[in-house]
C-alpha cells in the first residue's frame, strides 16, 4: 500500500520523507488555507519536495472552470494530480482531464456508486472519506471494501485512495483490504510506529547495559 501524507505543511512532509515513508501528498483547500504566504509557492515547494503525485484541488464549481484551473495547477509541478469533487460538473471535468492525459483524484466520495461513476469517468484515484463517515455513525471502512469489490469485479484501474484517516486502525484495515493508497495525517503516521512494549523493552535493554557497563566504566576510571 502506498503512503501519501495528507497535509500542506512542508515541515511535516520533510520529516515523513526522512523516514522513507512518503509516496505522495494530498492537499485540499482547507489544508492549503492554513499555510502562510503565496499558495502557489507553497504548492510548488511541495511538488519539488516529493518524488510522487501531489494532489491539488480545484476551487471552481463548473466543469470548464475546473478544467481551466487544472491547466494552471499542472504548471506548478510535473507531479500534480488534479483533485476534483464528485459532482456532475466534476465528472465532466474528470472526463476531459483524463482525455487530456492529466491525472485526477476524485474527492469527497461517500458512497460506492459515486466511486463507480468516478472510475467510469476515468479517474486515476478515488478518495473515500472514512473518518467523516464514521463520525456520523456510518462505517467508512465498509465503503472502502465495497469500492474495492466493485473495481475488482470489473478490473477497473482507478486506485482506491483511503482518505480522512483518523487513527492507525483505519490504516491497518485499509492495508488488509488491499487498498492502493492511504493518505495519512502526520500525527497518525507517528502513531503507527508506537507500541508500549517497544518503549518498555528498549528501556530495559538500556538499563541493563548501563548497570553492567556503566559500573565497569566508573570502576576502571577510579582505578586509573
Ligand atoms: O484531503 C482529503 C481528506 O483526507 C480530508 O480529511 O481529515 O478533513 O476529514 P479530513
Amino acid at each position: 500500500m502506498k503512503f501519501f501524507i495528507d497535509t500542506a505543511k512542508l515541515d511535516e512532509i520533510r520529516q515523513a520523507k526522512a523516514y522513507g515513508l512518503i509516496d505522495g501528498v494530498t492537499t485540499n483547500p482547507s489544508l492549503m488555507a492554513k499555510e502562510k504566504g503565496d499558495w502557489k509557492a507553497v504548492a510548488r515547494a511541495i511538488c519539488g519536495e516529493v518524488n510522487g503525485p501531489v494532489s491539488l484541488e480545484v476551487i471552481g464549481t463548473g466543469a470548464e472552470e475546473m478544467v481551466r484551473e487544472a491547466r494552471e495547477l499542472i504548471k506548478l509541478g510535473p507531479n500534480v494530480v488534479i483533485k476534483v469533487p464528485i459532482t456532475e460538473p466534476g465528472l465532466a471535468a474528470v472526463r476531459q482531464l483524463t482525455d487530456m492525459g492529466i491525472e485526477t483524484n476524485v474527492t469527497l466520495v461517500f458512497s460506492p456508486l459515486q466511486a463507480l461513476l468516478a472510475a467510469k469517468a476515468g479517474a486515476t484515484y478515488v478518495s473515500p472519506f472514512v473518518g467523516r463517515l464514521d463520525a456520523i455513525g456510518h462505517d467508512g471502512l465498509a465503503l472502502v471494501e465495497q469500492i474495492l469489490t466493485i473495481f475488482g469485479n470489473y478490473g477497473m484501474s482507478t486506485q482506491v485512495l483511503v482518505a480522512s484517516i483518523r487513527h492507525p486502525q483505519h490504516v491497518l484495515q485499509a492495508a488488509l483490504m488491499g487498498a492502493d493508497v492511504a493518505t495519512i495525517p502526520f500525527p497518525v503516521i507517528r502513531e503507527l510506529l508506537k507500541h508500549p512494549l517497544t518503549d518498555s523493552g528498549l528501556q530495559t535493554f538500556l538499563n541493563d547495559w548501563s548497570k553492567s557497563h556503566g559500573a565497569t566504566k566508573q570502576k576502571s576510571r577510579r582505578a586509573k
